[in-house]
């Protein structure tokens, strides 16, 4: 049975940068990711990430108060005052560590970094690697964490937590190069999985961005918190949701209307298409309902074709790409059909800034967390910053807490007993096999009723019809039926393991929703259009039940900014 001081989960960037600082003190990290970490889903991050480098010639006076300003007001106040200013204070650092290690951003013609204007942002503080800065940033990250030996497992799905005596002592997990199940027991665990995208069935995610992480930890005990904020991105493609990055309209792309309007002028004058994303998804949503979506049909155009082509072909090469292959258009001739689309889970596992969980040797970063920098809606270039930031810090608590403590003793029992409980699972899953529920029907079910009834505006009796739907699937998730039995890189196993913890996820969604009688960031409800900071000024805390998630509720950390109206 493996075993290592430390078992980080998920080789995107949140978790190859954890690995790479501790590895970097002394400790022995393990990486166990589904797929290689250079094709995990921080690689489809494309406009950029957020620091207050004053580079640019409009943002001299930018600084990280201004930045943690913004991202608190972008996220309707329900951020952690005091987890945002930690993240902005340490942007500028992050960003010049990744510079020095080979991250090849775009620079201005004096050699600086080059930054460009993001949504929410009061100066342009987005730096950059033309549109496809996440790729960057994880090969960047890739390189130095095989540089410092950090072990990676590869193609090791994970199922479950080893939880000996309250404390979190590895994972077990299924082998699908060489099939078979094995428990990995550990001092420590860093979970750094990503989103829950794949709950919805219109996400910019990539198929892995299934909230995994998220869902074994909620499932073991440790509560998830403001589920209900989901991040609709103002621009997917139409047909097939893929992202066409906010560095689009930082370079002054156009929304335009079936009028030929653009539209932005009536929701936000000032800012116009670099309004935050709830703004702008609720806006795009408005004219579509309203009639004036192209062809009075559900969409509306994204236009770069003033930009000319040299500015798309140097900025803009990728999503250039993507619109001419997978939707037949070339931006630099014809304007883009896009969509609001799930993009973002701003909630997640809870955590403290350095990635501390309530139970102890059990840590998460990144998008499966939720420290709270991003509230009820997160800025654009704040995720990939999220990632880093709290990648490094949850990656330096692991080493403060593990160094000259000694081991935590050995594991391999409580890591025997969790295979065998898995083994048995899978065995039952068999048994039933095709007499069983049809897990492809669930998640299809599910991922409907999510961007049917949990999207960019919502209402109590929608709301509560799609928590009905949710509670019965989670029902039939009882007796789901393995189809195929096989035992190497068997699919269908993975994505039915992983399928009643997505409806666990989507019932925290719903849950927190209904209860949440306000309008605030993405949450947008048509029967409660205001924000009640009186009330719900407040973080939602989803505990796992085998009936459904029980809710309660903790403070925000205030402090700096006084909570204002949102203008733009
Ligand atoms: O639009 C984008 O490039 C996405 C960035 C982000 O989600 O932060």
């Amino acid at each position: 049975m493996p075993h290592h001081q430390l078992i980080v989960v998920g080789g995107g960037l949140a978790g190859l940068r954890a690995a790479v600082e501790a590895q970097a003190a002394g400790i022995d990290v393990a990486i166990l990711s589904q797929v290689h970490p250079g094709r995990s889903h921080s690689g489809a991050a494309q406009g950029g990430i957020n620091a207050a480098l004053a580079n640019h010639p409009e943002g001299h006076d930018d600084t990280p108060e201004k930045h943690a300003f913004d991202t608190v007001k972008g996220s309707d106040y329900l951020a952690d005052q005091d987890a945002a200013i930690q993240m902005t204070s340490d942007a500028p650092g992050v960003i010049f560590e990744m510079d020095h290690w080979g991250c090849p951003f775009s620079r201005f013609d004096d050699g600086r970094i080059a930054q460009r204007p993001f949504g929410g942002a009061g100066y342009p503080r987005t730096c950059y690697g033309a549109d496809k800065t996440g790729h960057y940033l994880l090969h960047c990250l890739v390189e130095r964490a095989y540089e410092r030996r950090v072990t990676m497992y590869i193609e090791v799905f994970v199922t479950d937590l080893i939880v000996d005596d309250g404390r979190c002592r590895g994972v077990v997990a299924y082998d699908m190069i060489r099939g078979g199940f094995e428990a990995f027991t550990a001092d420590a665990v860093i979970m750094a999985t990503g989103g829950a995208g794949r709950i919805y069935s219109n996400t910019t995610n990539a198929i892995i961005s299934t909230g995994g992480g998220a869902a074994l930890a909620y499932r073991a005990g440790v509560p998830v918190k403001d589920m209900e904020f989901i991040q609709f991105h103002p621009t997917g493609l139409l047909t097939t949701n893929i992202l066409m990055t906010e560095g689009a309209r930082g370079e002054g792309g156009y929304l335009v209307n079936d009028l030929g309007e653009r539209f932005m002028s009536k929701y936000a004058p000032a800012a116009m298409e670099l309004a935050p994303r709830d703004i702008t998804s609720r806006s795009i949503t408005t004219e579509v309902l309203e009639g004036r979506g192209i062809g009075g049909k559900d969409y509306v155009y994204l236009d770069l074709r003033h930009l000319g082509a040299a500015q798309i072909m140097e900025k803009l090469p990728g999503i250039r790409d993507l619109a001419i292959h997978f939707e037949g258009v070339d931006p630099i001739d014809e304007p883009i059909p896009i969509t609001p689309c799930q993009h973002y889970t701003m909630g997640g596992i809870d955590t403290d800034v350095d990635g501390r969980t309530v139970m102890p040797g059990f840590y998460a970063a990144g998008e499966c967390a939720c420290v709270s920098v991003h509230g009820a809606n997160r800025l654009g270039g704040n995720s990939l910053l999220e990632t880093i930031v709290f990648g490094r810090r949850s990656g330096a608590a692991v080493v403060a807490d593990l160094v000259g403590r000694g081991g935590r003793g050995d594991a391999s029992a409580a890591g025997a007993r969790a295979v065998a409980d898995l083994q048995a699972r899978v065995a039952a899953l068999a048994a039933r096999g095709v007499g069983g529920q049809d897990p492809y029907a669930i998640r299809a079910d599910m991922t409907v009723t999510m961007k049917d009834h949990y999207g960019v505006f919502r209402e109590e009796r929608q709301m509560r019809e799609g928590l009905e739907r949710l509670l019965a699937l989670k029902q039939r998730c009882a007796t789901i039926g393995l189809r195929s039995a096989g035992g190497v890189f068997n699919l269908d196993l993975m994505r039915t393991l992983e399928l009643e913890g997505m409806v666990d996820l989507a019932l925290a969604v719903a849950a927190g929703a209904v209860a949440r009688t306000e309008s605030r960031g993405s949450h947008s409800r048509t029967d409660h259009p205001l924000r009640d900071d009186e009330t719900w000024l407040k973080h939602t805390m989803a505990h796992y039940t085998s009936a459904g998630p029980r809710l309660d509720y903790k403070p925000v950390t205030l402090g700096t900014f006084e909570p204002q109206e949102r203008r733009y």
